[in-house]
């Protein structure tokens, strides 16, 4: 099967609960390569325009808060159909709704901090993961 490469992103809630190694470890037996990774703390500009397709919700200004709250971990994950399946491995973006076993279920405190984030298909993907990993 062919691989795909997707973005993932351990928030600043996890980072700061040192859940990083438990994260990655999940990925890793959910079958997801690592091809990329990186610690870095996002300025308000890099975190506004990561999630500008979010700029009209109400929850925009405090997503930008949270996230440069702290360091966050962005890394490059490689699978076969690594977008989906990684939005299959993290659950629903509320926790209490994310499936059981899922990284959200199992570390996210609360629908904002949420410990991981996911592209949502592969055009976003390939934006995303340009975003830190410029080639
Ligand atoms: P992400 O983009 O981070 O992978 O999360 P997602 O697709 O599951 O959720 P999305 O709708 O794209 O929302 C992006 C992030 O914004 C925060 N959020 N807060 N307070 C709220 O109602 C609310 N809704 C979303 C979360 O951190 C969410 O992951
Ligand atoms: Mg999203």
């Amino acid at each position: 099967m062919t691989a795909e490469r997707t973005l993932a992103i351990i928030k600043p809630d996890a980072v700061g609960r040192n859940l990083i190694g438990k994260i990655i470890a999940h990925l890793e037996g959910a079958g997801f390569v690592i091809r990329e990774l990186q610690m870095t703390r996002l300025s308000e500009d890099e975190a506004r325009r990561f999630y500008e397709v979010h700029s009209e919700r109400p929850f925009y200004q405090s997503l930008v808060a949270f996230m440069t709250s702290g360091r966050c971990v962005p890394m490059v994950l490689e699978r076969h159909s690594a977008v989906s399946a990684l939005r299959e491995t993290i659950g629903a973006t509320d926790p209490a709704r994310a499936a059981h076993g899922t990284v959200r279920a199992l570390y996210a405190e609360s629908v904002e901090r949420n410990a991981i984030h996911a592209s949502d298909s592969p055009e976003n993907a390939a934006r995303e993961i340009d975003f830190f990993f410029p080639s």
